[in-house]
């Protein structure tokens, strides 16, 4: 296995705000550009990325983040994997190794390796062809994922899945972003998302951009929001779906699901196809990442946590598609009972 190396040099750059619309991935010149969102939202850097060793890094590190994105990095990381001429199958290898659960990069890796032009002109293109078809299925999902949404809706959501989440759009916000722009959104309620807080640092942070009306909440609030009626529907969405409709997204969805069913509340995914693995048939065979404890144990570098505290800190959970109403894909609406192909 080849060693991950120092990460690429970071570049402090303007106000995101003042960007036409958020993206976290770029590549120009022969670099993979990646927006830092360890150190998001107070501060905003990019990391340049030469070789496909840095794109693992940072894909382990989650300097990237969020299923699809991770698939399009590691999409780029192959390409530079070509234009450096390094070992082809060791690339896929390194990359295959940074993080275990979303699909999309291993769907994003099987893709390259089945072109019969490897040349980095053709593996660049095909990259550039995996973000673009991204960003097109996320407009998809958002459109078909609207119609679900009630009238004057309040909505639930977890983790970020929105443009700092994919190639642009976002999934589950996605459908938030384009209900909201059809007048049919009156609050989100978006969850803080322990341990890493990606729904309080980075959703509140696409959220305020857009100026969608919003509440950070504590994870632990969502159960008493939805027993006073407050929330009408949930979104979520998904690091990997099998055959019958088990969902694996970040740890503290499927804590939702129990919950939208215990108070009737519609529970919805949304997943571009790059997601589905119908080779698994349940979530019982999903690879669930563990991460460092020191996600939970520091609040930044500050321990809050007695020395030696023994933590177990799963990064994702598997939620049953027997509590899933709906499946949404840019390829419309799936409902129970799920039999993914
Ligand atoms: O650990 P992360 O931040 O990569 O987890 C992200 C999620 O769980 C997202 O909900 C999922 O990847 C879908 S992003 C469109």
């Amino acid at each position: 296995m080849e060693k991950f190396l120092k990460q690429g040099k970071r570049k402090a750059v303007g106000n995101l705000h003042s960007m036409p619309a958020l993206r976290c991935i770029k590549f120009e010149d022969n670099t993979l550009h990646l927006l830092d969102q360890r150190i998001l939202p107070t501060h905003t850097a990019w990391i340049a990325h030469s070789d496909h060793i840095q794109v693992a890094e940072s894909i382990r590190n989650m300097t990237v983040r969020g299923a699809p994105a991770i698939g399009v990095a590691a999409a780029y990381g192959m390409a530079l994997a070509a234009l450096n001429q390094a070992d082809w199958s060791q690339a896929k290898q390194t990359l295959a190794e940074s993080r275990p659960t979303a699909v999309n990069l291993f769907w994003a890796l099987d893709r390259l390796d089945a072109l019969t032009d490897k040349s980095p002109e053709s593996v660049l293109a095909e990259a550039q062809a995996i973000e673009a078809e991204d960003l097109s299925m996320n407009h998809k999902i958002g459109e078909s994922g609207a119609t679900l949404v009630p009238e004057e809706a309040t909505v639930l959501t977890i983790c970020n899945t929105g443009s700092l989440a994919t190639a642009g759009h976002g999934t589950a916000l996605g459908i938030i972003r384009t209900a909201h722009q059809q007048g049919k959104v009156k609050h989100v309620y978006s969850c803080e998302t322990r341990p890493r807080q990606q729904g309080l640092r980075l959703t509140a942070f696409e959220l305020l951009h857009d100026k969608i009306p919003f509440h950070s909440i504590a994870d632990s609030a969502a159960a008493s929001l939805m027993r006073a009626g407050k929330i009408d529907f949930v979104v979520a969405g998904a690091d990997r779906i099998t055959a019958n409709g088990d969902t694996a997204n970040k740890i503290g969805t499927y804590m939702l699901a129990v919950l939208a069913h215990h108070h009737n509340i519609p529970f919805v995914i949304a997943a571009p196809s790059s997601t589905l693995d119908p080779n698994l048939p349940t979530g019982d065979h999903i690879p669930i990442e563990e991460r460092d404890s020191t996600e939970l144990t520091h609040a930044e570098s500050i321990q809050i946590a007695p020395d030696n505290c023994p933590v177990y800190n799963p990064a994702f959970d598997v939620t049953p598609g027997t509590l899933i109403t709906a499946i949404v894909t840019e390829q419309g609406i799936l409902t129970p009972p799920f039999n993914i192909k």
